[in-house]
């Protein structure tokens, strides 16, 4: 009997992302309160229905005593979650150091901020050799759950090392690796001291992902640049060992922003939102507060308009919902001041005593506040300087079935080789041209928004977070078994 429930049990996918689906609150010694964040990569993997899914990763939370740990690991235990606990040092060096001051920005072609080139430069192999430890942490806690035929799914940028310790410790996992940022032309990944260790320890996976064909590409050439392998239709190839390489574009959970709108909830959302911004455009804008987002130039686009054309100052609102996020690292304090203090300006100089232009608001709306949001929006403005893919201008399109609103996009979001045909494309460094953009979308025919919209909703209705999971977990199995057939010839 066990062994017939063994041989029809589901096969189990472990994803490893460094941060958990849940945020947990400490209430007491051995209670804690978790909240599921129903981000991206939860609701790609709730519709994969054919495995049993199990979440490695941070809990965001530094619990230095074993009860805590304990008491935490099996509330977790209850919503398929396994925390990996990393203290507030190694947060301090991996997290807020080598992952998001160092391979976040450059990774967006954003460079280190001048003041602290030289300081990253000393701090750099500690920064590292913390990331290695704590990958080497997060492959422990792989290890310790892992059973035979497991496939094991790591994320993002913070685990590359991830591949290459989870081989080393068994050759026969089935490893897969997808990067949820854009990755760099080689001439800049050629720029990291460690950039040889990160991408061998990258080609250790058996298939890694991308969203976009040119994420793929790059990466290949880093790989044959850099390391002199060999890139093929395939992959990369080293002395017989394939590493497949290909681009999985993630979309959303259209379906569940459709429904959402006709709840009652919505709608009365919805009702209060027109009421309020009665005989005004809505222009939108929702974004992590992150450079890569180019709020700033954003903000500073839409005041050129304003400058431009003067009968729209008093029939337009730009509303701005910036949510904080890694609020320790310098960079991002720093940004917050600067969009206070241009939005604050902007605001000064063309407010009314009874009216702003820039409602700019520093935190999240929950799903349903942000699905009304979306679905009374005239115009959506996503100007990020660069971006992996960029769901929120999917979102949107999702939420605007009925009002067919526009979509300004920037073309460095990964997201304008797949909107690009109905979205506005634009270059978010050129406020002149975003500033132009704002003028056609307000004044577009309703045929021209229409047609535009249909082929965005056509899209992302078609092309669901769970087909991008299911893809990618399918290719790597395909993946390994063409790996054993060659082997064998
Ligand atoms: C990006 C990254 C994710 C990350 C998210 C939020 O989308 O690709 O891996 O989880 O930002 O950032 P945070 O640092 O708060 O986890």
């Amino acid at each position: 009997c066990e062994k017939q429930g063994k041989r029809f049990s589901k096969q189990r996918l472990l994803v490893v992302a460094n941060r958990l689906p849940v945020s947990a609150v400490r209430m007491g010694d051995d209670s804690w309160s978790l909240e599921i964040s129903a981000g991206g990569l939860v609701s790609a993997l709730l519709g994969v229905k054919e495995f049993e899914t199990r979440w490695i990763g941070w809990a965001g939370v530094n619990v230095p005593d074993e009860v805590g740990q304990k008491a935490l690991t099996n509330a977790l235990a209850v919503k398929s979650c396994i925390p990996v606990f990393l203290d507030k040092e190694i947060v301090h060096e991996y997290y807020n150091g080598y992952c998001n001051n160092i391979l976040w920005p450059l990774f967006h072609y954003l460079g280190l901020p001048q003041e602290d080139r030289l300081a990253t430069t000393l701090t750099f192999q500690s920064q590292f050799d913390a990331y290695k430890r704590a990958n080497q942490m997060f492959a422990d806690v792989v290890n310790e759950h892992y059973e035979e035929g497991d496939i094991v799914w790591c994320h993002d940028y913070h685990l590359m090392f991830l591949p290459k310790f989870l081989k080393e410790f068994n050759s026969r996992m089935k490893v897969g690796w997808f990067l949820h940022t854009p990755f760099p032309s080689s001439e800049i990944h050629r720029t990291l001291p460690s950039r040889s260790e990160l991408l061998k320890a990258v080609l250790a996976a058996d298939l890694v992902g991308f969203h976009t064909y040119d994420y793929a590409r790059h990466f290949v050439s880093a790989c044959t640049r850099i390391l002199g392998f060999e890139g093929t239709p395939e992959g990369v190839e080293d002395q017989g060992k394939l590493t497949r390489v290909a681009a999985f574009p993630i979309g959303i959970d259209s379906d569940r922003f459709i429904r959402a709108l006709e709840l009652q909830q919505v709608q009365e959302h919805i009702k209060e939102l027109k009421k309020r911004f009665a005989g005004k455009k809505i222009m939108l804008g929702v974004d992590r507060l992150d450079m890569i987002k180019g709020i700033p130039q954003k903000i500073l686009a839409f005041e050129k308009f304003l400058e431009e054309n003067s009968s729209w100052r008093d029939q337009v609102v730009l509303l701005q919902i910036a949510v904080p996020t890694r609020t320790d690292v310098p960079e991002y304090q720093k940004l917050t001041s600067q969009v206070h203090e241009i939005v604050g300006r902007i605001n000064g100089r063309f407010g009314t005593l009874t009216a702003v232009p820039i409602h700019h608001l520093d935190r999240s709306l929950d799903f349903h506040a942000l699905c009304a949001l979306y679905a009374i929006t005239d115009v959506a403005l996503v100007t990020s300087l660069r971006d992996g893919m960029n769901l929120v201008s999917y979102e949107f399109v999702a939420c605007q079935g009925s009002k067919k609103g526009v979509l300004i996009l920037s073309e460095f979001a990964g997201a304008a080789q797949s909107l690009g045909a109905g979205a506005i494309l634009v270059n978010p460094w050129n406020i002149t041209e975003v500033a132009s953009s704002i003028s056609y979308a307000l004044n577009m025919p309703a045929d021209e928004r229409e047609k535009r919209h249909q082929h965005n909703f056509m899209h992302v209705t078609t092309h669901k977070s769970q087909d991008w999971a299911e893809m990618f977990v399918s290719e790597l199995n395909d993946t390994i078994i063409e790996n054993q057939l060659r082997k064998k010839q």
